[in-house]
């Protein structure tokens, strides 16, 4: 894939983080065989500045069925969703009778919040989830006339970690053409380029994070459908991502916040190769300093730990080469993860009890989105003398 996803126009490489796994492919022994390798490489639209994989995974390939939603086991993100859903209550769906759609729907606590305070909800989802309602299929024009033609249509279509996730967005634009009410809005929130380039986030590069968006890049795609960026706000959660409203073109006037974001986006450089090409060498910079740290402290015999089997340490364990010589198990409380192997390395997964059983002397923390809820749940680790080590902006031991 060499053409914009989006636009068609010229992909120019920017980063080759080599052989991949699928981030989320978590094998059993007894497939070690068959697991499936891609080469992960970032490029950038010359014409729309949308930065994007430059390959796209045969769907084949893909561990889940539709969205690639796994829970993050989160009160953080529980209570995020929950809070979105109530500040909508107070604000956007103030109408009668408000209906509200979510594509892929997470662990389905903004629509349940929704569905508590007598909103009428849909979630849009091809695997179907218990709890809420859900129609099961892939969002697109199709099945969004179907919703439309049973609900009506939706003031709020709402997306958490699943546009960037699908290189289809043309498909995503055309089911909003026919879901949304007139003064409707599309609101989406995945990572944002300015903090993977900031803070040095390249965990957040694997094959689920298809799209890296800007407000640059997503008012160009919004105009590209006939739509407009209205709106954007900074989100804390996952390392740091922001939430943006689209809203038919001549619907609603923007918002301050988005020329104030694109000014910023246009002083830090975001569309400039030299920033990328410095984040590229910063990456190299803590791959260095963490291998050196993980190896000093193995040769002096002190035991290390993985804590959180993320799909974000899958970059991290295979570009930098970190196997279960230098971390023996990582530790997880995803059942489903526990007693497989990590993509690609290898380092076997096992539940966090284990984490106590005794302490290591180190805990490698791959979640480091969730530091504080997980640093304040294993508080004892650190009463014994435990320290953590995190790698991002950048390697350091706390
Ligand atoms: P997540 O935040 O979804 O990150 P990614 O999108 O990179 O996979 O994943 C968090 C992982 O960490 C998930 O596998 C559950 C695990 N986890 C714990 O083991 N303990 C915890 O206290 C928390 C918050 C998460
Ligand atoms: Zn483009």
């Amino acid at each position: 894939m060499t053409a914009c996803r989006v636009c068609a126009g010229p992909l120019r490489e920017l980063a080759d983080f080599g052989r991949q796994p699928l981030a989320q492919a978590f094998v059993r022994p007894e497939d070690l065989a068959t697991e499936f390798f891609y080469r992960l490489v970032v490029g950038r639209c010359a014409d729309c500045a949308l930065v994007q994989l430059m390959h796209e995974i045969p769907p084949d390939k893909m561990v889940h069925e539709g969205y690639p939603y796994h829970p993050t086991n989160s009160t953080v993100m529980h209570k995020h969703f929950q809070d979105t859903a109530a500040r909508w209550l107070e604000t956007t769906l103030t109408g009668p009778d408000p209906f509200v759609v979510e594509i892929g729907c997470n662990d389905g606590v903004v629509l349940h919040t929704l569905g508590e305070a007598g909103v009428r909800h849909l979630a849009v989802d091809p695997s179907g989830i218990t709890g809420v309602q859900v129609h099961e299929a892939f969002f697109n024009a199709v099945s969004a006339a179907e919703i439309r033609a049973e609900h009506g249509p939706a003031d709020i279509v709402y997306a958490a970690n699943t546009v960037c996730a699908q290189p289809d967005v043309a498909s995503i634009f055309a089911g909003l053409e026919v879901l949304l009410a007139p003064h409707g809005l599309f609101v989406f929130e995945d990572p944002y380029l300015g903090e993977v380039l900031a803070r040095t986030g390249f965990d957040q590069i694997y094959d689920e994070h298809f799209y890296y968006f800007t407000a640059q890049s997503v008012q160009a795609m919004a105009n590209r459908f006939g739509m407009r960026l209205v709106d954007v706000e900074r989100i804390p959660v996952h390392g740091g991502q922001i939430r943006y409203s689209v809203a038919r073109r001549d619907s609603r006037l923007p918002a301050p916040a988005v020329d104030e974001l694109l000014a910023g986006e246009e002083s830090a450089g975001f569309a400039d190769d030299t920033t990328f090409a410095r984040f590229v060498s910063k990456v190299d910079a803590t791959r260095d300093a963490l291998l050196n740290l993980l190896t000093d402290l193995r040769g002096k015999g002190h035991s290390i730990v993985g804590y959180g089997a993320t799909a974000k340490s899958a970059t991290t364990a295979n570009y930098f080469g970190i196997g279960p010589d230098l971390v023996p198990f990582v530790c997880d409380s995803t059942p489903s993860k526990q007693g497989t192997l990590t993509p690609g390395m290898h380092i076997p997964v096992r539940p966090p009890a284990e984490f106590a059983d005794p302490y290591p002397d180190y805990a490698l923390l791959f979640a480091w989105n969730h530091a504080d809820e997980i640093m304040a749940k294993e508080k004892a680790f650190r009463d014994a003398g435990g320290k953590w080590i995190l790698y991002v902006p950048e390697v350091r031991i706390v």
